[in-house]
């Protein structure tokens, strides 16, 4: 039936009506916004027009955020550039700078070549040259590494493995015994690490995505021995109460560092993010406890009512990476920002590091998350990776295989495909190098006690080495 005229002009009229009364398109895709208010004069791809390419990473009004962020909300150049700080809320004019650093990345990424080591070629880095090793393709996620003093490595699979790499070879049977796991989404067995004073106590430690009643999970952490291929004694060090436990995939963390005495150990915020910010939840922390589980009496909130007392710090969304700096009781963070805002933290006592208040990311939909950047009482990160890289685990360097890489930190990226090489100096981040990219996500990264720099690799899942090929 065709419908009578005057029935759909009244339908369209309320339609504009309703579409009117919509709040200024806080929903709208980031995209869906620079087609509609930018790319008329600087092009559908960034790439330039009437006004200036904005992905050339050329700039007239500087490069930081601040500046790109003032020109779009006041314009330039005579209004030229109009100024939309009228036309745009804040947190969309965020997004749209989140935009231009992903557009722009892209195109730079199309323009270089980066280093792909394969086991047949040397690659040359700034201070290295270094080889790929593969040292087995037969794993499913290999999450952690940790190597014992007899040189073993221990290797978990997220799916629910530990796994033993000794000998040159990937030993065929598993541990026996671990516990269970909740093996879906980012969920499952996480980090493995092994207690500093290991060879007289023989304590492994494990982290894991504990499943709980009604499809529910979260992060629990225990210790054990391995003897003969089995996991035995086993004692609980983190587990919190069943009615804090959580539906849904995403954020469990967990990467463990000894200091000390001490176990720091990381908690994704489980995709609840404004969890990051109550104290009386133990997701989205940083925590410490004593390396048997008991909590520290001069931890930061343990006289805070009602607050977790492990926290440490709080604030944090999903931490991939946490390492000490050597020679110092320096901690230092990775944690994955939401689509940008990937962080670089040193984490101190206490602190809030901003999640979900402030972030330099949106979401991944592209809908802004929240203009703010910075705010009075939250800690900034040391850098930001915007466009995000995925960042993963990381690990300082101190051994002798690689002289000029001593100190320095190593970060892995998952969607990036990276291992960066970052020197820090009075806490700031002097230099950063792309080292290698492209061979496949960097889950797990840890050095052996040859030097070598050990990776684990998804998809598939392998084991592989840096050696130096001077
Ligand atoms: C009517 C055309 C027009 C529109 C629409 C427009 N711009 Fe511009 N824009 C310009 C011009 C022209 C300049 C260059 C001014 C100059 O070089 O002095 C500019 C400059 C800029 C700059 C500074 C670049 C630099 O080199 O420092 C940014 C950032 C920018 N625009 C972003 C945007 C964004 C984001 C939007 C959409 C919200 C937008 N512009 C919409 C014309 C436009």
């Amino acid at each position: 039936m065709i419908p009578q005229r005057p029935v759909s002009l009244r339908f369209t009229m309320l339609l504009m009506y309703a579409i009117a009364l919509l709040p200024a398109g806080r929903a709208q895709d980031v995209r869906a916004v620079y087609q509609q208010h930018c790319a008329s004069c600087h092009g559908p791809q960034l790439e330039g027009g009437q006004g200036g390419s904005l992905s050339d990473d050329v700039w007239t009004y500087g490069a930081d955020d601040e500046n790109i962020t003032r020109i779009i909300r006041e314009g330039a150049a005579g209004g030229n550039m109009p100024a939309f700080g009228t036309v745009l809320e804040p947190a969309q004019i965020r997004a749209l700078v989140v935009y231009i650093r992903e557009m722009g990345t892209r195109a730079a990424a199309q323009q270089t070549r980066f280093n792909q080591p394969t086991p047949t070629t040397v690659t040359q880095s700034e201070e290295h040259a270094f080889r790929l090793e593969v040292l087995t393709d037969e794993l499913g996620v290999p999450w952690s590494i940790a190597f014992l003093p007899d040189g073993r490595m221990l290797v978990t699979e997220r799916e629910g493995r530990l796994r033993i790499f000794a000998d040159g070879k990937l030993q065929p049977e598993p541990i026996a015994g671990i516990p269970e796991v909740w093996a879906r989404g980012q969920g499952g067995l996480l980090a493995v690490a092994v207690h500093p004073d290991y060879a007289n106590n023989g304590w492994v430690y494990l982290a894991y995505s504990d499943p709980g009643a009604d499809g529910t999970a979260m992060t629990a952490i225990v210790r054990g021995r391995i003897r003969d291929g089995r996991w035995v004694e086993q004692e609980d060090v983190f587990r919190i109460p069943a009615p804090l436990y959580k539906r849904g995939g995403v954020h469990f963390g967990c990467r463990l560092v000894f200091h000390d005495g001490y176990l720091f150990f990381t908690h994704g915020e489980r995709g609840a993010p404004t969890d990051a910010q109550d104290l009386s939840r133990p997701n989205g922390k940083v925590h410490r406890l004593h390396d048997d589980g008991r909590v520290p009496a001069d931890n930061p909130f343990v006289n805070t009512r009602g607050a977790f007392p492990s926290i440490w710090t709080y604030g944090n969304r999903n931490p991939q990476g946490l390492a000490l700096r050597p020679g110092t009781t320096e901690l230092w963070e990775t944690e994955h920002g939401p689509r940008g805002g990937d962080e670089l933290n040193l984490i101190q006592a206490g602190r809030n590091y901003g999640w979900p208040v402030i972030t330099h990311g949106m979401n991944y939909n592209g809908t802004p998350v929240t203009d703010r950047t910075a705010q009075e009482g939250m800690e900034q990160p040391v850098i930001h990776w915007t466009p995000s890289i995925a960042v993963g685990d990381m690990a300082f360097y101190t051994g002798a295989a690689f002289p000029r890489w001593q100190g320095h930190l190593f970060v892995t990226a998952l969607a990036a495909e990276e291992l960066r090489r970052l020197v820090i100096e009075n806490g700031r981040v002097a230099k950063q190098e792309l080292v290698f990219k492209g061979i496949g996500r960097i889950r797990a990264i840890a050095e052996g006690p040859d030097g070598y720099l050990y990776f684990g690799l998804e998809r598939p899942g392998r084991l592989v080495r840096l050696v130096p090929a001077e």
